[in-house]
């Protein structure tokens, strides 16, 4: 479970880029996190993770704070961020035994758990080279393949899809919903609304560092009854608050 509980933070004084937000991920749901180019959601998702600290506010993971107990707080997570762009000198087998390491994983449990992963998204034959010779797509994978070696409660990614071919991105899908269905919660950010609509049980959509609308696709199709499409609806509700 997340809760994000009343978070501000700015990056130029005087220009909140997240404002006031109030948001709970529930155990067993996945949770989407819509909104336009600019609107906070990576910001948000710094937060939570605590690569940003938060100006205003508190979030809790499983109970846990980010900021009064950052160490605790992070061992409940794992992390997918937006940009795939990290460890570049690092061979996929090099960086995969580091994430182990961080959380402490078992020799025996870890081999396993690598070779499971990369197998499934098909990088297996790929960690004997360095990540900056892997294309955008694999180095996603990697990247997702970490965060998932601890078998962590929470998924929180941004963008994750961004990238993956579409064998990749089912898969993803997937495992997202057998995550969601054991009990434990997925957070995410996207663009895609189709995606959005088949996969989560509720979404949230920020605007300008403001959640505009918080519930389910039925529920955003209820209040905005004369809108016919997805795109129309996400377009109304970000246009509105202009
Ligand atoms: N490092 C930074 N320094 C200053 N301003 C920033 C910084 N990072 C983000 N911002 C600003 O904060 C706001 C929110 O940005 P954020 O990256 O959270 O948006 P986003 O919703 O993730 O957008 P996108 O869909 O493009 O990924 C924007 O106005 C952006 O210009
Ligand atoms: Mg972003």
């Amino acid at each position: 479970m997340i809760e994000i509980k009343n978070v501000s933070k700015s990056y130029v004084k005087g220009k909140k880029s997240v404002d006031s937000l109030n948001l709970e991920i529930k155990d067993g749901e996945i949770f989407g996190f819509l909104g336009p180019n600019g609107a906070g959601k990576t910001t948000t998702i710094r937060m939570i993770t605590g690569i940003l600290n938060i100006d205003e506010g508190d979030i809790l993971i499983d109970g846990k704070s980010i900021k009064s107990e950052p160490l605790e707080a992070k061992r409940n997570f794992g992390f997918v961020p937006d940009s795939p762009d990290m460890f570049l000198k690092l061979k996929g087998i090099e960086y995969l035994m580091f994430m182990a390491d961080v959380y402490d994983i078992p020799q025996e449990k870890r081999k396993e758990k690598i070779e499971e992963l990369t197998k499934k998204f098909e990088i297996y034959e790929e960690l004997n080279n360095q990540i900056q010779s892997y294309s955008h797509g694999m180095r996603q994978k990697i990247v997702i393949c970490g965060a998932l070696l601890s078998e962590p409660k929470n998924w929180i990614l941004d963008e994750p899809m961004t990238g993956l071919d579409p064998k990749s991105s089912y898969d993803l899908k997937e495992m997202m919903k057998k995550h969601a269905k054991s009990g434990k919660a997925v957070f995410f950010s996207t663009h895609i609304l189709e995606v959005a609509e088949k996969l989560c049980d509720r979404v949230g959509i920020i605007h300008k560092g403001k959640l505009v609308f918080v519930g389910t696709f039925d529920e955003m199709k209820q209040r905005f009854k004369e809108e016919t499409s997805l795109e129309k609806l996400f377009l109304e509700i970000t246009e509105k608050e202009d």
